[in-house]
């Protein structure tokens, strides 16, 4: 796989041109980032993690009728992707309070919402991704009102989806941050579902299970994503 014009190295991806017009090739890195990059490693055989189960999840979700831009992994840590135009916004969903929401809002660490809450951040490092609502999204031109409609849609459709299979495995999904992208006037599911996007809490013993094992130094990081793919992706699945 030539994947000679490096087009974007990310904090935590690299993606590649490919020969193939459209479609790009995301190298899962083993680095780690927290805190607005305040807090960086390498946790090597972590990209690997990331690259597997974000794969699995975009076949199962495609399987159910969500568009995503996965084509296949090419090895252990990279996928072929459909190159997107990407709409800068992270698209957050909350099933129970944790993390930015308690510390910005009132709310009690694990409260449970119910329906789900969305929230959007503008995608924008250097603003520290302020968060955005309907009306600012529409006048920046990002989307349209009935296309918000359609993200908001998808992403409860996959929250649900998501939230199905790690429940039957004892896990409560208890939020996640996707990522769309646009193909002419088609939006699709894009970047990643892994690990470093969500927060994962063991139903019985409420050990995470994500990124805040190393955001919080509570213990270590590869064997806590290493346990989530153990327990996630089918032993014959991928490369
Ligand atoms: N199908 C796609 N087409 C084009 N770009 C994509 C596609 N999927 C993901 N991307 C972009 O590729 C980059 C992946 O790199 P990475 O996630 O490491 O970046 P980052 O933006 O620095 O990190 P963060 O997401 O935490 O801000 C992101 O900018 C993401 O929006
Ligand atoms: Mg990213």
């Amino acid at each position: 796989m030539n994947r000679s014009q490096l087009l974007y190295a990310g904090k935590a991806k690299s993606v590649y041109r490919s020969e193939v017009p459209e479609e790009l090739i995301v190298s899962f890195r083993d680095d780690i980032t927290a805190f607005d990059g305040g807090k960086k490693d390498i946790i090597v055989g972590k990209g690997a993690f990331n690259a597997r189960i974000s794969a699995f999840f975009f076949s199962y979700l495609e399987e159910h009728g969500i568009p995503t831009h996965f084509i296949r992994m090419t090895d252990e840590r990279t996928m072929v992707v459909r190159e997107l135009t990407m709409i800068p916004l992270e698209v957050i969903v909350r099933n129970r309070a944790a993390g930015s929401i308690v510390r910005r809002y009132p709310f009690q660490e694990g409260q449970v919402f119910s329906p789900p809450v969305i929230v959007m951040d503008y995608k924008d490092d250097t603003r520290h991704d302020p968060m955005i609502n309907e009306d600012l999204i529409c006048a920046l031109g990002l989307l349209t009102r009935e296309e918000i409609q359609t993200i908001r849609k998808l992403a409860l459709t996959i929250n649900r989806h998501l939230t199905d299979l790690f429940s039957n495995k004892g896990l409560d999904l208890i939020d996640f941050k996707i990522e769309f992208g646009r193909s002419g006037d088609k939006i699709l599911l894009a970047d990643e579902i892994s690990m470093d996007s969500m927060r994962l809490w063991d139903r019985e013993t409420g050990a995470s299970l994500d990124k805040d094992v190393y955001r919080f130094d509570k213990g270590d990081v590869l064997s806590a994503y290493a346990q989530v793919v153990k327990m996630m992706v089918p032993e014959g699945y991928g490369v």
